[in-house]
């Protein structure tokens, strides 16, 4: 979202309950992003980006605001290598972006890591081991605690001894206890600590350490107590980022990594729209997102989200889902009667609230955000089905077709086009649903029309006005007069002269019609019949007085319908 758009959100409100245990925490502030994207998105796609695709994904992160993205594993494959290789030579690395590349702790790879990064103004070298009892037992065969610990003491020496080797490039070092979400927490500090002491970072040199909910295996609650424990134990925690990389086996990773933060946490690892091995990694248009909708600013730029969704389908061959949050084809959508009655007044009352305070904080029921905000648009905000209410009809006619239908014309209208829906078996779209008002409530012409018109005020009985109309009354032209203190009244008169009078006007209303192609105006004329049936009619007519005219004839012709 663009900053402007933030300011209007609300922020998190403070949450204090008088028996609650825990401290009153907030999201106050935005992390450090890290895109994985290119790595841990990648390496979980069935057909994997080609060295093309990712380019163009690189580009696409680094247009969003990613300052720190994962490339890959370029020890692991020559495309990935390449692919390092590509960016660095051919100068495709913005200035205020940091790569990174992955690694476990293995001493071959580690130093084909370092010939994949040489070059580069800056990287970040992240080198990982797996920490838990699961992974010592079943992956490492048996390896004791202090093997573990070992393994990462001595990828961290190696690292060390070889950042001198390339010193074009600035190497920023991160460490993650792989599987941290299920090792024991003395023993993922030990490790962590461990390599921290090899490192030896500073307040003006930082190291990463990043937390891996690699598989979830608990509540984000207690994920979060682990964050903020290892926060308060780790060595210079003052030198050190800790830096949270969730995934979303129990469908938690946005809640994870947002009780991460509140628990101390400096960064933030994860993909757009969630990618990633399983159930994917953290979605960071999510947070971000949610972020924004409490007015923080977070340095990334989702104000064109259909267009990064498009890119993102492309190169990897997923789909996002049609309830995904902020980027799902149907989360602006209400389908409920209630719902778009509440979001018409929502949306009408900013209107009005907005003229006087453009500032006011933004507050419409069912929408959490301005969907303008992030590119989607309001025609796709409420669609109409059998199901809907009576106020989605007129909401539709009134936003996207500039018709203010009264507001006790629109049970009569929307009944007409939920029977409509009902009878194709579908929604029906805002261009459908127009043209069904026009065919069926406004210049309607099936007994009666009237073509032309002329209308004398009268000087001496002030106040009167006599009409002249030419009608067409069942296929036969006839020319009427009457008088009265409007036009519409002359008119009814002289219906009346002919014998046409078996109702009463009982309300009239009009407008101009706003963001039509020809200047028009809106006529709706309210009729009783004498046997106590009202309904309206609307006429629609570049002259106000013929529009006036047009919609008595269709309230007219309309209680002569079934
Ligand atoms: O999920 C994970 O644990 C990882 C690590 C390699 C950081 O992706
Ligand atoms: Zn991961």
């Amino acid at each position: 979202m663009n900053p402007s758009s933030i300011a209007k959100y609300r922020p998190f409100p403070p949450v204090s309950l008088p028996d609650r245990t825990w401290p009153d925490r907030t999201i106050t502030t935005a992390p450090i992003w890290c895109s994985v994207d290119l790595r841990d998105g990648n390496q979980a796609l069935p057909q994997p980006m080609s060295i093309e695709e990712k380019l163009e994904f690189f580009d696409l992160l680094c247009r969003v605001g990613f300052k720190q993205i994962e490339i890959g594993f370029p020890s692991a494959a020559d495309t990935e290598f390449n692919f390092c290789r590509r960016l660095i030579e051919e100068n495709r690395i913005p200035d205020d972006v940091t790569i990174q590349i992955l690694v476990q702790t293995r001493e071959h790879l580690i130093r084909r890591s370092f010939e994949a990064i040489d070059g580069a103004k800056r990287a970040i070298v992240h080198i990982y081991n797996s920490t838990s009892p699961l992974q010592r037992r079943v992956t490492f065969g048996d390896a004791s605690r202090e093997d573990i610990r070992q393994l990462a003491i001595d990828g961290a020496k190696l690292v060390k001894e070889l950042v001198p080797t390339i010193p074009r490039t600035e190497v920023v070092l991160q460490y993650s206890p792989e599987s941290f979400s299920d090792t024991e927490l003395d023993f993922a500090l030990d490790c962590c600590n461990s390599v921290i002491d090899v490192w030896q970072p500073t307040p003006e040199k930082k190291m990463i350490i990043n937390l891996p909910d690699t598989v979830q295996w608990t509540t984000p609650n207690i994920h979060a107590d682990m964050i903020e424990w290892m926060g308060r134990h780790l060595k210079n925690r003052e030198s050190v980022i800790v830096s949270l990389h969730t995934h979303n086996d129990r469908g938690t990773g946005t809640a994870a990594t947002e009780l991460g933060l509140m628990a101390g946490a400096d960064r933030v690892e994860g993909t757009l729209f969630g990618n990633g091995e399983r159930t994917g990694n953290l979605d960071i248009v999510n947070v971000a997102l949610n972020m924004n909708s409490h007015g923080i600013e977070t340095g990334l730029d989702f104000s064109d989200l259909p267009a990064l969704r498009a890119v993102y389908e492309r190169v990897t061959r997923m789909t996002v889902g049609e309830r995904h949050p902020y980027a799902g084809e149907l989360v602006f959508t209400a389908f409920s009667g209630s719902h778009q009655d509440a979001i018409k007044k929502g949306l009408d009352r900013r209107e009005k609230e907005t003229k006087d305070n453009p500032g006011i904080a933004w507050g419409v029921p069912y929408l959490t955000i301005d969907p303008q905000d992030i590119g989607r648009s309001y025609e796709a905000i409420i669609r109409i089905n059998s199901q809907s209410g009576k106020g989605g009809v007129a909401w539709i006619l009134d936003r996207e077709h500039g018709l203010d239908l009264p507001k006790t014309m629109h049970p009569q209208v929307g009944k007409t086009i939920y029977d409509l829906a009902d009878q194709r078996g579908r929604e029906l779209s805002v261009d459908e649903i127009r043209d069904a008002f026009y065919e069926l409530f406004a210049n309607v012409e099936t007994h009666l029309a009237v073509s032309d018109y002329e209308l004398i005020h009268h000087t001496t009985e002030r106040g009167t006005v006599e009409c002249t109309a030419t009608i067409v009354l069942d296929g036969g032209e006839k020319q009427i007069t009457g008088k009265g203190n409007g036009p519409i009244n002359a008119f009814v008169h002289a219906m009346e002269g002919i014998g046409l009078k078996d109702f009463k006007v009982t309300d009239y209303r009009s407008h101009a019609v706003r963001g039509g192609s020809d200047a028009s105006a809106a006529a709706y004329v309210q009729v009783q019949h004498d046997d106590g049936r009202i309904l309206w009619g609307c006429g629609i007519d570049p002259s106000i007085e013929m529009a006036g005219l047009k919609a008595l004839v269709t309230a007219w012709n309309l209680l002569r319908q079934d």
